[in-house]
């Protein structure tokens, strides 16, 4: 096992990125060290460091999404071997942030991934898949029974659905998947049509993926109404979906029919959201007793969502420079110029380290 490895750390609060050298952690019970091999990024991290949210601990290290073989298998874990493939949902903190080339990860949190999807793909899937997951599906989202179970199996067939924001990250998960019109979470629910708003360079994407139809995210809002309720054919609109999240919580809850719900990736409810949708329901992922029990019940059933192509990953770029790549993407995504598409840095492509951490 290596003792050494490149890191990316946030210097301090409102800090800079660097690259950096810093011990190898060892696995304890339950746990996995992977050699990450992908690691994709996401809005958090630019939010961190210009918001000063989330983390308290300096210097971090970062990243909650990769994929790439286990190293060492900590005490008590079945089912993983040294050398399997996997994808894990990483967390904000030192040991198992995964902008680094060796991270710890919970073995319930961690899948072995299909033998055809490349390392790049599945580091695309953990965050983005959960965070739509728990928008839907746990009881303190929209709290709809699970796509992934039977009971929740197209259960909602016929129902509309709208999704703002069909090209994140999130709303890809939400919605459907790359390489055929397969839809993913909410076709497995069976909602019908499924309806997404976006920039129209993707409208094709989107349909390709399976969107039933795609709305230009600039539209006025009654114009927008106008349009939902030609496709829906007057039929109410029960579920909403904001995965951007939109500046007002009034704009997207203006879909649903009264008592209807809406879904946000909102990290807190509160009153100011309550009162913008007066009538109506909204959730956000937030911080609850039963987000981890859903969680864990969706990793165990992602090897087979996976497998059955039912869960597809999101197309991919990759950032030239290793580690030493992850700011200058971080600051394209906080500039709002990344696109329908996962930015991916492979770790181990990092030539310097100048700084011990
Ligand atoms: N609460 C949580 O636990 C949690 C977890 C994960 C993520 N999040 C949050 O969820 C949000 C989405 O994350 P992500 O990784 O999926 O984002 P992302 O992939 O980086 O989002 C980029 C996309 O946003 C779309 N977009 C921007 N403004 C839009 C608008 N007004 N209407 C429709 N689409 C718009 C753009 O679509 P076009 O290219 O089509 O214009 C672009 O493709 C972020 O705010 C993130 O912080 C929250």
């Amino acid at each position: 096992m290596p003792t050494e490895q490149k890191v990316l750390f946030l210097t301090k609060k409102h800090g800079e990125w660097e690259v950096g050298t810093a011990e190898v952690s060892t696995p304890g019970p339950g746990q996995l060290l992977i050699k990450v091999e992908a690691t994709a990024l996401n809005p958090a991290e630019w939010k961190i460091q210009v918001f000063g949210v989330l983390v308290e601990e300096y210097p971090a290290i970062l990243g909650v999404d990769a994929a790439g073989t286990v190293e060492a298998v900590g005490e008590g874990v079945t089912g993983f071997a040294v050398g399997d493939r996997v994808l894990i949902r990483g967390y904000f903190v030192k040991d198992k942030g995964t902008f680094q080339q060796y991270a710890l990860a919970e073995a319930a949190v961690s899948v072995r991934i299909p033998k055809n999807m490349t390392f790049d793909q599945a580091a695309s899937i953990p965050l983005a898949l959960t965070t739509a997951a728990l928008a839907l599906f746990d009881p303190s989202g929209a709290g709809l029974p699970p796509s992934w179970e039977e009971s929740g199996r197209g259960k909602f067939a016929g129902k509309p659905f709208v999704i703002f924001g069909g090209a994140t990250s999130v709303g890809q998960y939400g919605v459907s998947s790359p390489s055929d019109p397969t839809i993913q979470l909410a076709k497995l629910s069976g909602f019908s049509p499924i309806i997404a708003t976006a920039s129209p360079s993707n409208a094709n994407y989107l349909c390709s993926l399976g969107a039933t139809h795609v709305l230009d995210r600039a539209l006025a809002l009654d114009v927008l109404l106008a349009e939902v309720s030609k496709i829906t054919g007057g039929t109410p609109v029960e579920l909403a979906f904001d995965t951007v999240p939109l500046p007002s919580v009034e704009f997207p809850a203006s879909v649903l029919a009264p008592g209807g719900t809406l879904a946000t990736v909102w990290p807190a409810i509160d009153d100011s959201h309550r009162a913008a949708a007066p009538g109506k329901k909204v959730v956000g992922v937030i911080r609850s007793t039963s987000r981890d029990a859903t969680m864990y019940r969706l990793f165990e059933k992602l090897p087979a969502l996976l497998e059955s192509g039912d869960v597809k990953p999101n197309r991919v770029e990759i950032l030239p420079g290793g580690l030493a790549g992850i700011a200058a993407g971080l600051k394209r995504m906080e500039k709002g110029e990344v696109s329908g598409i996962k930015l991916v840095a492979h770790p181990h492509e990092t030539l310097w380290a100048p700084v011990r951490i």
